[in-house]
Parts: C-alpha cells; structure tokens; sequence
C-alpha cells in the first residue's frame, strides 16, 4: 500500500482518541464507483484509523490484517449527513422516542453516518440545554453535531451564544416563528439574534410558519368544530409559511447575513427563497423527505392512529407540492435534503385524540433519507448520482463548516462510507425499523437502492442486514463559524456604508 501509513491527522477532533490514531481495522474497498459531489470514478478506497488513506484504481493488499470488500458493480458514496433531526427532545408535554442510541442505529441502517441535532435550551439557558444534550448523547453509535435554538433574548443569552461558538463548536442558531407559547420568538428578538449571529460567523436558521396567526387558524377549526388530524393541516396552510419565510429573509437581507430555512414545506415557501436567490441574498433552503414524498390526503384517513402519525409542522402540503420542491432542489434552488426526525410512537400521539392541537408534531425519516431520495429523484432520472452525494452530504458538510472531513471521499477524510447496490431493493416497515416508533409514515413502501454497508470512521457497522454498533463510540464534531456563506459579506457591508457616507448639505431657509 503505497501512500497509506501517510494518512492525514489534520480533521482529527481534539479530545477524543476513539477510532483516529486507534488500532482499528484497515479496510479495502475493491472495484466500486466511487462518488463525490464533483466527480465520480471506478477506484478502490483504501481505510487506516478510520480515515480514508487512498483512492485510487487496483490497490493492493498487503499483509492480512485488511478486511477486504468487494463493491464491483455498486456505488462507494459519502455516508449521509442529516441536517436536522431531534433526538430524545422534549416536546409538547412529551418526549421524542428516538434517542441518541436508536435513533443514530436507525441512521446507520439506513447510510446516514452523520446527523445534526438541535440543543433546545432549559427555560432559555443555552448553557444547561447544552450540558443536557452533552449527557444525552453520550450513547452515540455515530459521529453527531450540534446546532441550538434560541427561546428568549437577554444579555446571558448573547453571551452564551459566543461561548456555544467559541468553545463548544456550535455554530448555528435555530428561531421558532411558530410555536406560540412555547418556542415560538417575536420579529424583535429575531433581528436580534440575527445580529448576533453575524457578528459571530454563525448560521441563523429559522422554522418559518407565521405563529400567531396558526393560532387563530387553530381556533377557528376547533370553533367549527374541526378537532381531528385534518385540522392541523387546515389551520396552518401555505401562507402562514411562505408569510414567515419572507419575513425571515427581509430580515436577514435587512442585517445582511445568510439564512437557512429548516424544512421547506410548500411552493409557496420555495419561491420566497427562489425570489431571494434570484436577488443574490444568500439563503438557503432545506427540505425534508416526508416533504418531498408524501402528501396530506393520509391527515383525512379514519383511522386516528394512522392520520396521526402524519402530523408535523409545517404540514405535509396537498399532492403536487412534492414534485415541484424535488425539482427546485434538483435545479439548485433548493440545496440539501434533511428529514426532522421527531418520532413520536401512537400513544403519545393519542394525547391529541381530542383535540389536533395536542397531537406532538413530527415524522420519522432518518432511516429511509437515503433510500426515498435515491428512488424518487435517482432512480427517475431528476438527477444525478454526482448530485445525489451533493445534496444528501456534501452541501450539508459544507454549510456547516466540517468539509471535507465530512461529506466527501478524499484522502484525509474520515471514512464514513456507503456501499448503494442500485440492482436491489429496500423495504419500509415498522416490524424491521430500527427506530423506537411503533409506526412509520413510509409504512409498506418498496424502492430500488440499497444500502448494503455502511462504514462509520472506519469500522462496518451495517451488512448483511446487521448492525454493529457500540454505544459511546460515536464522537462530537465541533463546528466552526464563517462557513463560505460569510465570504464577502463583509465587503457587502462596507459597499453600504460608503453609500450612506457622503453627508447632505442643507440649509435652514425655506424657498
Ligand atoms: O413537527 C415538527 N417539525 N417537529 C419538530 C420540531 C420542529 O418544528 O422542527
Ligand atoms: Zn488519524
Ligand atoms: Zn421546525
Ligand atoms: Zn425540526
């Protein structure tokens, strides 16, 4: 093996010896198509000490230590990164079921080696939901970052903020325009902690439904005596979304800092940021799966249980509005593909039998990304295996500043792989899931695609349809600020000032 023992140290994570600089397993990947977002090659990846040593083609082995993995025919991609997800969250009088053990055992199954979670503080204490999530997720089986939201705004949590970025590698902040009464934030403390945030080179991201006025959609369905799952989707149509992500991104272009909108639901919502892009504001769009598959016709079915499970926030949209987002993320508009894995099982689903509003709102996702995304935008053709590595990994890794440690395969990255054989097929159901859920709103859907492996820093931790995972090996990746989105933004802001410059003379008399 010839440039293999020279294996870049460099993306190593301060702090944490486990996997890098290990003596874990060597691994050769033989024969695959081996995919990145800007290229793709028939090569073998060759893994030390949970980095990807070499790529390259034949390859070859020497001692017999190397476990040996034949890919011909199939294709060796970036292990998914999922952008948002909520594990172990507690939730409209709840809990999300998933934690960071089964939640990250589903991930992996389904080739996602990497996911982003939101801290949510403790009554507005950013530093204590920290040290909560910390403990959290101290069962990891994966490799998981950080992003946190904001609930309140005082001088603490300005200052917390800096330290969230500066010594705890987080590196975006999450507004709720919704969720009135709980997490939900008003237009002053948003511009706020929009200011902050580009003062300390970190992401402002923004769940964009206009709150308020979602509560008095509620009101008006429960007056009309509407009290079942349809009533969520009724009371907060696409206008209250496309409303706040607007407003969202005035603000933002306002404060001249980047924007991500979390889950993008509706046309209405994608043409905001279609229209903001087209103006040169830097905003990016994330859809979800559930957004991008399913439609809201299942929120009217008989049954409760099954209505229920499709109750997340923003509403999944009528049919129609699927497609058009697929092909706004296929045309670039949109950029990354998340899920919002917020699972809630059926009985704490029923707390809203009476009553829609009290329904916890989310969906699966983690362990099907990978698969739906191949089989409805691949498989049909929407786009390409190249673009397919983009907007599953690599544009996340890049917004979020850990490129090209994560979300590429390249010599020094860690190797956190996939092996997708596009000849077999998957299968969704509840009964073989790894999630905690006893339901899944991919219930009974079939695809073409598999992931057959899944490699996590380095070590096999899917094949053969078995998991191998040891809790407490997945590992924190700090994030830093001033991801490429804040190139030049200072630029912009001189470019203004110099226009406001130039003082006005003028005089007291009338004419
Ligand atoms: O319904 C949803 N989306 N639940 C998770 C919380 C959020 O808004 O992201
Ligand atoms: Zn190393
Ligand atoms: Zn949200
Ligand atoms: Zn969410």
């Amino acid at each position: 093996l010839s440039s293999a023992s020279q294996h870049a140290h460099e993306f190593c994570s301060i702090g944490d010896d486990s996997g890098c600089g290990s003596s874990s397993t060597k691994l050769l990947i033989k024969g695959g198509t081996v995919v990145n977002a800007h290229h793709k090659e028939v090569a073998d990846v060759y893994v030390e000490d949970g980095i990807i040593a070499s790529i390259g083609p034949n390859i070859v082995q020497v001692g017999d230590e190397v476990n040996i993995i034949d890919a011909t025919g199939k294709y060796v991609m970036p292990g998914g990164i999922d952008p948002h997800t909520h594990l172990e969250m507690d939730f409209m009088e709840t809990a999300t079921i998933d934690d960071f053990f089964t939640g990250q055992a589903a991930a992996l199954a389904g080739g996602t080696t990497m996911h982003i979670d939101f801290v949510i503080p403790i009554n507005g204490d950013l530093s204590a939901g920290f040290e909560s999530y910390v403990s959290k997720a101290k069962k990891s089986v994966m490799d998981y970052g950080f992003h946190m939201a904001i609930t309140k705004w005082d001088e603490a949590v300005s200052k917390d903020m800096e330290v969230m970025v500066k010594e705890h590698g987080i590196n975006s902040f999450k507004f709720f325009m919704a969720y009135k009464g709980a997490l939900m934030i008003n237009d002053e403390l948003l511009l706020h902690g929009l200011e902050r945030c580009k003062s300390l080179g970190a992401l402002a991201m923004v769940h964009a439904e206009n709150g308020d006025a979602v509560a008095e959609g509620q009101k008006r369905m429960i007056d009309l005596g509407i009290t079942g799952p349809e009533g969520h989707a009724l009371s907060r149509p696409p206008i209250l979304e496309a409303e706040a992500t607007a407003r969202a991104i005035r603000l933002a272009g306002f404060v001249n800092t980047p924007l991500y909108v979390v889950h993008v639901m509706s046309i209405d919502a994608m043409e905001e940021i279609a229209k903001a892009k087209k103006s040169g504001q830097r905003v990016i769009g994330e859809p979800v799966v559930s957004g991008l598959v399913l439609d809201d016709s299942w929120l009217w079915h008989p049954d409760f249980t099954t209505a229920a499970k499709y109750v997340m926030s923003p509403p999944i949209r009528k049919a129609g509005h699927g497609e058009v987002l697929k092909a706004a993320l296929s045309a670039g508009i949109l950029q990354l593909v998340g899920t919002d894995h917020c699972t809630f099982n059926s009985t704490q689903k029923a707390l809203g039998f009476d009553d829609f509003r009290k329904i916890p709102n989310g969906v699966n996702g983690i362990e099907e990304r990978m698969h739906l995304i191949w089989d409805t935008m691949v498989e049909t053709g929407l786009i390409s295996v190249t673009d397919y590595v983009r907007i599953t990994s690599t544009e996340c890794a890049r917004i979020f500043n850990i490129y090209p440690q994560k979300g590429a395969i390249l010599e020094g990255s860690d190797a956190d792989l996939i092996i997708l054989n596009p000849n077999a097929s998957f299968r969704v159901t509840s009964a073989s899931h790894h999630s905690r859920s006893d339901t899944n709103v991919y219930e009974g859907r079939t695809g073409k695609g598999k992931v057959e492996v899944t490699i996590s820093r380095g070590r096999v931790v899917w094949e053969d349809d078995t998991l191998k995972v040891t809790p407490g090996l997945g590992r924190y990746i700090k994030m830093k600020p001033f991801s490429y989105l804040f190139d030049g933004i200072e630029k912009a802001d001189a470019a203004y000032l110099a226009s406001l410059s130039a003082p006005v003379q003028r005089s007291r008399a009338s004419s």
